[in-house]
């Protein structure tokens, strides 16, 4: 038998960084995909456009670990992916939540969604060490989400979806979330009292947020997305490229532009009206623009 599972990747309109400290998150899903392919095989076999390999930690670490998690007989999995990776738009999750909706489905293993997100949260965590609960339960559920991370399991609650424009802004430049987590960890400790409140004004533009994104008054949103970028430039995420991109949304009439995701590198995330004029913007900057929307949808069987 052969199963199909698709799950969406996801971009964050506040919270990045500071959700790590247990601070709120907006993220939304949208309507780029990772598709996991499985088919019953006698020996374990993994495919994606970083090669094919068995169980392999050092090519395909995420999906060697969701089939070891599932203790499962020998599959073939099979990864196709629209979604840049290593660019803050969450590849790594949306790989893990597709896989495990795939396996769930072809062995009949009964997980609910809530499962698969727990579970791909643990696979996260094991992998890179830390992560938050985010990007794994975004891809699982879909939709526009505020996340608070500070319980088990995490608070979350579905907004209103974002129904204007989204452009994302890749630099091009592979960012490891692992190391920009542990820069940030680095400043944290030696200035707490600099860092604990920038994660507090982050942790209020996530509350402000909230009643902006459920009336749809994006130019406040992108107002507050503007000030978001400002403090994760200010926590050392930010690059002269990834600002750059930043103030080309800005400039070509974008509702708001920031970094999205780990930063270093990957892409700026903006809300806008005119997309095309954005991208085009983004694009002339040195960027690679991708217009996009909100996905309701998380993650889902292929019948
Ligand atoms: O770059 P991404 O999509 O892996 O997002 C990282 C977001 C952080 O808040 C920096 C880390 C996390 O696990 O939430």
């Amino acid at each position: 038998m052969t199963k199909t599972c698709s799950a969406p990747g996801k971009i964050y309109v506040f919270g990045e960084h500071a959700v790590v400290y247990g601070k709120r998150a907006i993220a939304s899903a949208i309507n780029l995909r990772t598709t996991a392919t499985v088919t019953e095989s006698n020996q374990t076999e993994i495919k994606s456009p970083l090669g094919t390999t068995g169980i392999d930690y050092m090519v395909h670490p995420y999906i060697s670990r969701c089939i070891e998690h599932l203790s499962i007989p020998a599959v073939s999995i099979r990864i196709d992916s629209e979604i840049p990776v290593g660019s803050g738009l969450g590849s790594s999750a949306a790989a893990v939540i597709a896989t495990l909706g795939a396996l769930n489905a072809e062995f009949d293993l009964g997980m609910t969604r809530t499962a698969i997100a727990e579970a791909g949260h643990q696979i996260e965590r094991e992998v890179q060490g830390a992560a938050s609960p985010t990007d794994t339960f975004v891809s699982t559920m879909g939709g526009t989400v505020v996340i608070t991370p500070g319980q088990s399991p995490p608070a979350s609650a579905k907004l209103r979806l974002i129904d204007c424009d989204i452009v994302v802004g890749d630099t091009r430049e592979f960012s490891s979330t692992k190391e920009l987590v542990g820069n940030v960890r680095i400043l944290h400790e030696r200035y707490p009292d600099i860092m604990n409140p920038i994660f507090d004004i982050i942790d209020s533009l996530s509350e402000i947020g909230v009643p902006l994104i459920e009336r749809g008054d994006y130019r406040s949103v992108g107002e507050l997305m503007n000030i978001d970028h400002g403090l994760l430039d200010a926590i050392g995420v930010g690059s002269a490229k990834l600002s750059a991109l930043v103030y080309a949304a800005r400039d070509a009439g974008a509702y708001g532009a920031k970094i999205t995701g780990a930063g270093g590198g990957g892409c700026i995330v903006a809300l806008a009206d005119d997309a095309e004029a954005v991208a085009s913007e983004i694009n002339d900057a040195g960027g690679n623009a991708i217009i996009t929307k909100a996905s309701r949808e998380g993650v889902r069987v292929r019948t």
